[in-house]
């Protein structure tokens, strides 16, 4: 029975995916099945990567998005970044963007997997703190109202 179901589980699944062969056997149906759901894993989105060109920075500082800076940082930071220098499970953000360049800091929020893949400075965070940053599925909009916020922190006006 268990067979039966496995098989009925390898089709559809294949089917759902678009699958263009067919199994010839169960061994080779359940490794189709892995396959294809290994496939569906990758396609998860992690975020929109930021360029250069598309952050305008200026001065005075937006109170808007300092505002709606603090509260995105309040529920979904502050767990990890403290505002001064400490580090507690991420590093502090006291002179962050005296550090980083705005573009680097958006696509590390935004984008944190494909900076701690591809990114020097990530990796080398990573091996001082010992955690992944999780993806916190923020957009680039309120990514920019942190930016905004971690500005202020550092003393612009
Ligand atoms: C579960 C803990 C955790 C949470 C929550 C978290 N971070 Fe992080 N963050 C880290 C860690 C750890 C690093 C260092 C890189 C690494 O190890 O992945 C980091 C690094 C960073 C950096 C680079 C700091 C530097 O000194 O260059 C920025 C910017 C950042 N996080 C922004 C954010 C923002 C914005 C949020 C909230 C939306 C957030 N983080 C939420 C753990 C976290």
């Amino acid at each position: 029975m268990i067979k039966y179901i496995l098989i009925w589980f390898s089709l559809v699944f294949l089917g759902a995916c678009g699958g263009n062969s067919e199994p010839k056997t169960q061994e080779e149906g359940n490794k189709m099945l892995e396959e294809a759901v290994k496939e569906g894993e990758k396609k998860e989105v992690h975020g929109t990567e930021v360029k250069e060109a598309d952050i305008q920075i200026t001065n005075p500082l937006d109170a808007k998005m300092v505002a709606d800076g603090q509260s995105i940082y309040d529920s979904k930071c502050l767990s990890c970044h403290k505002l001064t220098d400490e580090r507690i499970v991420g590093p502090g953000w006291k002179d962050v963007t005296k550090r980083r360049k705005p573009v680097w800091i958006m696509n590390m929020i935004t984008n944190v997997d494909m900076m701690l893949a591809e990114d020097a400075e990530a990796q080398k965070l990573l091996e001082q703190c010992l955690v992944r940053m999780p993806n916190q599925n923020v957009t680039v909009a309120d990514a920019r109202s942190l930016l905004e916020f971690m500005r202020q922190n550092d003393g612009e006006k």
